[in-house]
C-alpha cells in the first residue's frame, strides 16, 4: 500500500494516476474540503485528514509500505513550519514506527543554497537531513519549477497575447514535465539505483525566462506582449503588505527567492536522471502542446 500526501495537488494527483495505472494500492491523504473525486474514480482509497494533525498522520500511516510525500504549503496559506517541516517529520517518524520500506520526499531545487528568506526552502533542507539520518530507505527529489504551473501563463498568451514575468528575464530555468516527475517519484520506490539518493529534477533544456513567452508565442502562433516589472516592484508591494500582514510578508520570501534566482538542472544532472530512470524527459513545448491541444 502506498500513502500519497498532497494527493489533490498538481503533482500528487499525477502520482496517484501513475500508481493506479500500474494497479498499485493507494491511500490518498486528502482534506475534507479537497476536490478528490478524480482520485476516487481512479480507485484510490480516500483518507480524509489534515496534515497539521498528528493523530491523522498516525492513522494514515498504519499498514502502509511506501510513502510519497508530495504535499506543500503555498504563499497564500503560509504554513511552511506546520506543513513543509512538521508534517514531514511526523510522517518520517511514523514511517519508522510502521516499518515503511521506502520514503520518497519531494523537496525543491536549491534548498541547499541557504536561502534564509524562504521558510519553505529552509524546511525542505531540514526534512532532507532528518530523512537521511532516519535509517529509512529514501529518495529525495529536488525539482525545478513544474511545467503544469506554466499552463495558465501559456493559456493567457493564447487568449490575450499578454505574458507577465517579474524580475530578470535572463535568469535560467528548466521546467520539468509534472508527468515525468510523477513517474520518477513512483519509480524511485522500486529502483535500487534511486535508493538513498538525492536527484535534481528538471526538464531537458536550460531556458532563459525570456524564452518562455517566445515558446508560447510559437505554439499559439501569436507574438507575445511581455510585461516585465523589476523585482523592486515586488519588494515594494511586499514591504507595504508587511504593515498589514507580517506573516504573509514572511511567507512571500519563498516567492521572492524563486523570482530572484536561477533554478535549472545541469546537463550532467539531466543525463544522470535519464540514465537512472531510463526515459527521455519531455520538453516544455511538448508538455504545453499536449495539454493545450496546440
Ligand atoms: N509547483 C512547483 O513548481 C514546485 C517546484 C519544486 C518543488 N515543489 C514541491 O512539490 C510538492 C508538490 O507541489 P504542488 O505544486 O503539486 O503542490 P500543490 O498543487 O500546491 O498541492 C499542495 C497539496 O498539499 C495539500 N495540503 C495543503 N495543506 C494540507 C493540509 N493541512 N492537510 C492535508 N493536505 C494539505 C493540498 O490539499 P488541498 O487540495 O486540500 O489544498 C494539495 O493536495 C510540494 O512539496 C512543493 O513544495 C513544487
Amino acid at each position: 500500500m502506498y500513502l500519497v500526501t498532497g494527493a489533490t495537488g498538481g503533482l500528487g494527483r499525477r502520482i496517484v494516476r501513475v500508481l493506479r495505472e500500474r494497479d498499485q494500492k493507494v491511500r490518498a491523504f486528502v482534506r475534507l474540503t479537497s476536490r478528490y473525486g478524480e482520485l476516487e474514480n481512479r480507485g484510490a482509497d480516500i483518507f480524509i485528514g489534515d496534515l497539521t494533525e498528528e493523530r491523522d498522520i498516525h492513522k494514515a500511516t498504519q499498514g502502509v509500505d511506501y510513502i510519497i510525500s508530495a504535499h506543500g504549503s503555498n504563499e497564500a496559506s503560509g504554513g511552511a513550519q506546520a506543513l513543509d517541516y512538521r508534517a514531514n517529520i511526523e510522517l518520517i517518524d511514523c514511517a519508522k514506527a510502521c516499518g515503511v520500506k521506502h520514503f520518497v520526499f519531494i523537496s525543491v531545487l536549491g534548498c541547499d543554497r541557504g536561502y534564509e528568506d524562504s521558510p519553505v526552502f529552509k524546511a525542505k533542507r531540514e526534512v532532507e537531513k532528518y530523512l537521511q539520518n532516519s535509517g529509512l530507505n529514501y529518495t529525495i527529489l529536488r525539482p525545478s519549477g513544474f511545467a503544469s504551473n506554466l499552463l495558465p501563463l501559456a493559456e493567457r498568451v493564447k487568449e490575450t497575447g499578454i505574458y507577465l514575468s517579474v524580475g530578470d528575464m535572463k535568469n535560467r530555468t528548466s521546467p520539468v514535465s509534472t508527468d515525468d516527475l510523477a513517474k520518477i517519484a513512483v519509480d524511485s520506490v522500486t529502483l535500487e539505483a534511486a535508493t538513498r539518493q538525492i536527484f535534481a529534477v528538471g526538464g531537458p533544456e536550460v531556458l532563459s525566462r525570456g524564452e518562455l513567452p517566445r515558446i508560447f508565442g510559437r505554439i499559439f502562433n501569436r507574438e507575445p506582449f511581455v510585461i516585465n516589472p523589476p523585482l523592486t516592484v515586488f519588494d515594494g508591494v511586499r514591504g507595504i503588505l508587511g504593515f498589514v500582514n507580517p506573516d504573509l510578508q514572511k511567507s512571500l520570501g519563498t516567492l521572492r527567492v524563486l523570482l530572484a534566482n536561477e533554478f535549472f538542472c545541469t546537463p550532467e544532472e539531466i543525463e544522470r536522471l535519464e540514465s537512472t530512470f531510463d526515459f527521455k524527459l519531455e520538453t516544455l513545448e511538448s508538455f504545453v502542446r499536449r495539454y493545450l491541444g496546440a
